[in-house]
């Protein structure tokens, strides 16, 4: 991929208009994830039937618009993946997608990543299951965080 010093018009697309936005009742499995440096927070929920299948994702995401884009296009990805399938839904894979991020913002898809795999990791915990090559999540941030008690 070459790169890129602004963001492409699918990045433009997935800030000004995020798919799958909100939260998911009784989610199969949740990961909260932060960065400390830029404080920026991303919540991911994912749905998954018996057959180990994503049926849903939706995310919130505090952060910024590299943030929210990446957070709308993994969602996009991993809906209809297996479990297996959406654990390699990398940062690489979203920025990919996306056709690019600035190498300034490339931690920002991580997050994303990240998100995933720590929504992945609580489905496995509470099913018994084990997911290979899925480490547990690095990152995860106090439920009680502020911003989670907004609507929306
Ligand atoms: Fe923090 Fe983008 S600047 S996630």
């Amino acid at each position: 991929m070459s790169q890129v010093t602004e963001y492409s018009e699918k990045v433009m697309d997935h800030f000004s208009n995020p798919r799958n936005v909100g939260q998911i009742e009784d989610a199969s499995g949740v990961g909260t994830v932060g960065n400390a440096k830029c404080g920026d927070i991303m919540r991911m929920y994912l749905d998954i039937d018996d057959d180990q299948i994503v049926r849903d994702a939706k995310f919130k995401t505090f952060g910024c618009g590299a943030a929210i884009a990446t957070s709308s296009m993994a969602t996009e990805l991993v809906k209809g993946k297996s479990v297996t399938e959406a654990l390699k839904v990398t940062n690489k894979a979203v920025m990919e997608a996306l056709d690019g991020l600035p190498p300034i913002k490339v931690h920002c898809s991580l997050l994303a990543e990240q998100a995933i795999h720590a929504a992945l990791w609580d489905w496995a915990e509470k099913n018994g299951v084990t997911i290979e090559g899925l480490d547990p999540p690095v990152n995860d941030i106090d439920e009680t965080e502020e911003f989670y008690k907004t609507p929306g």
